[in-house]
């Protein structure tokens, strides 16, 4: 099937020639074209270019984007979009003074959403969590990472892992799943951390790698949750089993899980809400991405990552919304691009590279993702008529979207 989309006011992300991901000042180009089209041959980008340069062919559907912007769809690289129940009482209990880490420490926070998952069965979890898979779908991602980590046991991180790869087979939208075992240490091995790892690295990490549940490996590398050399044992098990770390780092405290992560060539460190001079400086030159979660720094009123610093350093830097029921019950890639134009100071082109192809990059899709290039997945956006692609984070909370187009078809 052929679809041409004519008369688009503006193409974003433009890039003839494929590129992995774009990091210090080159985040700050976002290459367009004005008065585009563009041709989609049943999943794939085949031709795009100026209207003026329009060949003339026969195609099934022609939509007419006059006054209207096409860009690759979202590309979040970090979710926990699978879980049961919600954490709004929490969420109460904040606003009335307790912090995220007090709740935590009475039994809340994750080991809280780890007892509703066990409590929850297979077809339940999958139809709570398909909701919110299809919500992102018609807020423009066209590719997501998922975690498991709400499961703490081998029983429930499976079945939260098999509720990923069915969401995955039964949806149009690009699925990657990371396995988050260590998440935080359940209550019946607190005083038996060793025991808790045994159990990743000799249970759950075997029979996931068997079935083929995972695509990497992730750690909660924070004081309280798992040490940095805790996070380098779950990383170093995790790539023999061929899950290669994106690893959740200094979300509250600076303790050196960077430098793990860039130790064992993570594709990405996330959260990075608190960064020292060294964090940045390690990151230099590496092929791991940082990526940035500000609507988790909005919704626990933490510091957002130093996004500017970061950028003149010459680092590249990712967006995602982190959507989760304890920090970020949100999966909304438009309010993250704008969050991070008004709160981190990113211009818009940075903003809009960092949710397409770093984002892509951070999943390890940016060959297939994440840019308008001839060969790419023709998953995209096209949003109402705008004045200019800065309405996108300028207009904050309005919904810009009039259409979605994933594996090259128009979501209904
Ligand atoms: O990325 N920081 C660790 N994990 C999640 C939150 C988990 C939760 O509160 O349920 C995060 O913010
Ligand atoms: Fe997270």
């Amino acid at each position: 099937m052929t679809t041409l989309i004519v008369n688009i006011k503006e193409l974003l992300q433009v890039r003839e020639n494929s590129i992995l991901k774009v990091s210090g000042v080159e985040m700050a180009v976002l290459p367009t074209i004005k008065n585009a089209f563009l041709l989609l041959t049943d999943d794939i980008i085949i031709d795009f270019g100026s209207m003026d340069d329009l060949p003339k062919i026969t195609v099934d559907t022609t939509i007419d984007a006059a006054g209207k912007m096409v860009l690759p769809s979202w590309c979040d690289s970090h979710t926990h979009i699978v879980y049961a129940g919600n954490r709004e009482q929490e969420f109460v209990d904040r606003i009335n003074g307790m912090t995220y880490e007090e709740i935590a420490n009475r039994g809340g926070g994750i080991l809280n959403s780890a007892k509703k998952l066990n409590e929850t069965s297979e077809e339940d979890l999958y139809n709570q969590s398909k909701e919110r898979l299809e919500e992102i779908m018609l807020l423009g991602t066209g590719a997501v990472e998922i975690k498991s980590g709400y499961g703490l046991t081998v029983e429930g991180e499976l079945k939260m892992l098999r509720v990923i790869q069915q969401l995955s087979k039964n949806y149009p939208i690009t699925i990657k799943a990371t396995f988050l075992g260590a998440h935080a240490f359940p209550t019946v091995f607190k005083e038996n951390k060793k025991g808790y790892l045994d159990l990743i690295i000799n249970e759950m990490l075997p029979e996931i790698a068997k079935n083929k549940l995972a695509d990497f490996v992730d750690a909660f590398c924070e004081t309280g949750y798992f040490s940095v050399e805790e996070t380098e044992q779950i990383m170093e098990a995790g790539i023999r089993f061929g899950l290669k770390p994106k690893i959740h780092v200094n979300q509250f405290n600076s303790i050196g899980g960077i430098q793990a992560g860039v130790k064992f060539n993570a594709l990405s460190v996330d959260h990075l809400e608190i960064m020292n001079p060294e964090d940045i400086e390690v990151l230099k030159g590496t092929e791991t991405m940082p990526v940035a979660l500000p609507s988790c720094s909005y919704f626990l009123s933490i510091p957002y990552t130093p996004a500017r610093e970061m950028i003149s350093a010459g680092l590249p830097l990712a967006l995602a919304t982190d959507f989760n029921p304890g920090s970020t019950p949100s999966g909304n890639m438009n309010l993250v691009v704008a969050t991070a134009c008004i709160k981190m100071k990113m211009t818009p082109e940075e903003a809009i590279n960092a949710a397409t192809i770093n984002g892509a990059y951070a999943m390890g899709i940016s060959q297939t993702h994440g840019s308008i290039t001839k060969g790419k997945k023709a998953n995209l956006i096209i949003t109402k008529p705008i004045p200019s692609y800065y309405q996108l984070p300028y207009a904050f909370g309005s919904n810009l979207i009039d259409s979605v187009i994933l594996n090259g078809k128009v979501l209904n």
